[in-house]
């Protein structure tokens, strides 16, 4: 299995599991997160689109995998290479991101040293950091 990321364009949101994955999000924020001061890419398992990462200006991110493709170590693998392009391209050493109590996402979060930093009701804010400044 081959784990590959590529900035987001259009052809990836074309993809079966990005049209699944981002209903109801407009392409055009996410297409313009690049060159805006953030960061979009695509998640690709093996050169399909599987899934997507990104994070805002603001440093709030977000990432999912298409339920087809899940608990086989692409996000593991995916958020590994994002932490080094938001690192070394990006300039970005923090994130944030929110998450539901009790869903898969949070062993994910632990693996990349996420730290509770807020809770509202079954919704939790965490802190991540990319690179000690
Ligand atoms: C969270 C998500 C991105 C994980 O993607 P994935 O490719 O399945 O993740 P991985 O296979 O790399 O697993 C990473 C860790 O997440 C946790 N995890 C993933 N799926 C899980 C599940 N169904 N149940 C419990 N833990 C789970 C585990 O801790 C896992 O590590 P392990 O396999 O060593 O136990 C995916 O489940 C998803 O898209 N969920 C919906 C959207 C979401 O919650 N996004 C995160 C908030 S922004």
């Amino acid at each position: 299995m081959t784990v590959s990321i590529g900035v987001l364009a259009e052809a990836h949101l074309r993809s079966p599991a990005l049209r699944f994955l981002l209903e109801g999000i407009p392409p055009p924020f996410l297409l313009g997160l690049d060159s805006g001061g953030g960061l979009a890419r695509a998640v690709l398992c093996n050169g399909e689109t599987v899934g997507f990462l990104s994070v805002t200006p603001e440093r709030d991110a977000m990432m999912a995998i298409h339920p087809d493709h899940q608990r086989k170590g692409i996000a593991t693998a995916a958020l590994a290479l994002a932490r080094d392009v938001a690192v070394n391209e990006k300039a970005m050493t923090r994130v944030s991101a929110m998450a539901k109590a009790g869903r898969s996402s949070g062993g994910l979060l632990a693996k990349f040293g996420a730290v509770e930093v807020d809770r509202s009701g079954e919704v939790i804010l965490y802190r991540i950091v990319l690179a000690e400044v």
